[in-house]
């Protein structure tokens, strides 16, 4: 059965930054047409529709970035990566922290347990992507048949009960947190998943502003010192785009480190 290709709708990121420039463009393309009937003098008219021109290659490549991928899009290959290493199809609660507008949990849906209970914590701020709020995550999730209940919370305060959760995920979110954060939100992920459960982290090839360090080294090490044992670790294509996901997949190590 052919999918309808705008079944998701995951938001624009960085849409403010991304309008800007689309916004310039229209608004000159706008003043060259009015200049062009005003005006007799040629220099003045090569004048504008340079400027114009000029704005409308920026918005177009903008326009491209911003679609890349596009909204609607959900480029499951990093997601089944780490859900195949992640014992999903055993676990009874998932937690899928900084799940945005869903598309890690559209993801992940797959691989879930009929049954599970899955909830998805994001601050969902929609000052970065446009239209990040739970009803979307709920929404997407429903759409690939996951039962989702979206939680407003920050991720180095997870409202969550201690040795509570069988899977945790954290996926393309610890290079956006400050580097101060990203210790603290990692043993709230110890904290909250059960002694017998697992974390799988998806990371993009970036570390947090501020950070010099090499991704590939960066995260395992901010993993293995905040309280996890490693299972596996995995670089994987970024569909042609420069460097790889990280796919990591962690257990609670038997040195509790949760009050350091
Ligand atoms: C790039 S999106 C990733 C969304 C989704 N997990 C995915 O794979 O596409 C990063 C998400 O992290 C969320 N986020 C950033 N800081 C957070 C925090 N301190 N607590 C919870 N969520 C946070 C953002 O709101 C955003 O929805």
């Amino acid at each position: 059965m052919a999918m309808h290709p705008f079944r998701y709708n995951f938001g624009l990121y960085h849409w403010r930054r991304r309008l800007a420039p689309i916004g310039a463009a229209i608004a000159a393309a706008i003043l060259t047409g009015a200049i062009r009937r005003r005006t007799d003098r040629r220099s003045h008219r090569v004048v504008t529709i340079l400027i114009a021109a000029g704005a409308i290659a920026r918005a177009l490549r903008v326009a491209h970035q911003a679609l890349s991928p596009p909204p609607w899009a959900i480029e499951r290959g990093k997601y089944d990566a780490l859900a195949a290493r992640l014992p999903l199809s055993d676990a009874d609660r998932v937690l899928d922290v900084g799940c945005g507008t869903g598309r890690s949990l559209v993801g992940l849906a797959p691989h879930v347990r009929p049954g599970s209970e899955v909830l998805g914590l994001d601050v969902f701020d929609d000052r970065i992507i446009l239209g990040n709020g739970p009803a979307l995550a709920r929404r997407n999730g429903a759409r690939a048949g996951l039962t989702a209940t979206p939680i407003v919370g920050d991720a180095a305060r997870l409202p969550v009960a201690d040795d509570s959760i069988d899977v945790v995920t954290v996926c393309r979110v610890l290079h956006d947190l400050d580097a101060s954060d990203v210790d603290r939100t990692l043993r709230e992920l110890r904290r909250v998943c059960r002694p017998d459960g697992t974390i799988g982290v998806l990371e993009l090839p970036l570390v947090p502003d501020g950070v010099s360090r090499d991704p590939g080294v960066y995260w395992p090490e901010r993993v293995s010192v905040t309280g996890f044992r490693i299972e596996t670790l995995d670089s994987i294509d970024r569909d042609g785009r420069d460097g790889s996901y990280l796919v990591l997949v962690a257990s609670p190590s038997g040195s509790d480190d949760r009050d350091r």
